[in-house]
């Protein structure tokens, strides 16, 4: 088992990392006897976890109860969020009651937000079971429901007492799913820390197999180094928009298919090689470096190109909508060398399209 602490201005919360820690009761530390919980969960997830989540609470001595929304990235709406309020409300919870959010991304996301809302605010415990959201979304505090009008535009700033990321879950995670969440912790290396980008080349083989040291490893590095940026910069005023590297290139191209054909890490892995080859174009990554990300991203089972047909002017427009414009250039997030990432103010369409060229079918 590890731990990584999330350091913030008016106080901190543990992200506890291991096998198994669903069915122990020390793991929902701060919870206890008498605590009233409400879980929030989907149909999928509930049917491997929710049993082993509920039944280790009772034994604590919590009083427990559970709500369950629709999958998918189409229920992270207002109607949710609702659902949730309404079973709240049903059931009496208070201001005492604790929210557990048992799920990915997702879950994750609309838990967090009813927790911040509900009652002007109620603890909130996440325990992610997808890799994105134990290396990723539970980290940090953004909770958010999408509106028809965009993704992730109504929502707030909203932080966990506890993280707990039990790496069991990701055996019944569908393999597309793992790699996506790969995408994720291969960006990590490349934007902060070049030793754990050289870890991953020997590792990634060992993280697809799910071999347990390997998992622990990765995600406790993952969550460390989200949790430094957060603590540097918790409203992402600064640093923590590096995080974003590959992002503005993968929103182009989830949204040019529709949302959901493409995995958001897919979308991701394609978009941080296409940011290394304008690192490149510039002048700042060698060739071989972005052959070395591109050889990464191949193995983790992740696409290396840009959708079928889609060319490199389809990106533009949704390029020029990303709230990181900024004065008629593109911002975006390029890398000075690998391990090593800051923002570039002066995107040009030319050398954006040069570089998406790059990763396109002739
Ligand atoms: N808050 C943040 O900082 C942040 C960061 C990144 C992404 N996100 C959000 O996260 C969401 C994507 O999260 P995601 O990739 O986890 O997707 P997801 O929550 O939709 O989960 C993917 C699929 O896997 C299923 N699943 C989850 N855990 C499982 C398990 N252990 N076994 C079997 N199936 C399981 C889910 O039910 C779902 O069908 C997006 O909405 C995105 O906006 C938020
Ligand atoms: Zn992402």
């Amino acid at each position: 088992m590890l731990q990584v602490n999330v350091e913030l201005q008016e106080r901190r919360y543990p992200i506890t990392i291991g096998a198994g820690l669903l069915s122990q009761v020390e793991s929902y530390q701060p919870l206890k006897a008498g605590d009233r919980v409400m879980i929030v969960s989907n149909p999928t997830v509930a049917e491997h976890y929710l049993a082993t989540v509920r039944q280790t609470l009772e034994t604590l001595g919590c009083v427990v109860d559970e709500v369950l929304i629709p999958d998918g990235e189409a229920y992270k709406t207002l109607d949710s969020l609702n659902l949730i309020f309404s079973a709240l409300l049903a059931k009496n919870h208070n201001r005492d009651s604790t929210l557990i959010a048992l799920g990915g991304g997702v879950i994750g996301d609309v838990a967090g937000f009813a927790a911040a809302a509900y009652q002007r605010g109620i603890p909130f415990i996440q325990i992610p079971t997808t890799l994105l959201a134990q290396v990723d979304s539970s980290v940090g505090g953004k909770t958010a429901v999408n509106h028809a009008l965009g993704k992730n535009m109504i929502g707030a700033f909203y932080q966990p007492i506890s993280v707990i990321v039990d790496t069991n879950t990701l055996h019944t995670l569908a393999k597309r799913e793992v790699s996506a969440g790969l995408a994720e912790v291969i960006k990590y290396g490349a934007i902060f820390d070049l030793p754990f980008f050289e870890w991953l080349e020997e590792h990634i083989d060992a993280l697809i197999r799910l071999e347990q040291d390997a998992l622990e490893y990765c995600i406790q590095r993952c969550c460390q180094l989200k949790a430094d940026v957060v603590a540097r910069d918790e409203t992402e005023k600064g640093d923590r928009a590096l995080l974003n590297l590959g992002h503005t290139f993968g929103h182009a191209i989830e949204a040019h298919l529709g949302y959901g054909r493409w995995l958001h890490g897919e979308a991701v892995a394609v978009g941080m090689l296409e940011a290394a080859a304008l690192s490149e174009i510039l002048g700042d990554l060698d060739a071989k470096d972005v052959a070395r990300l591109e050889k990464l991203i191949a193995r983790a089972n992740l696409p290396t190109i840009s959708p079928d047909g889609m060319l490199p002017e389809a990106y533009l427009p949704y390029m020029w909508r990303d709230k990181k414009v900024l004065g008629g250039k593109l911002r975006l997030i390029l890398l000075k060398e690998l391990g090593k990432a800051y923002v570039y103010s002066q995107g040009k369409e030319e050398q954006v399209l040069e570089a998406i060229a790059r990763f396109t079918q002739q």
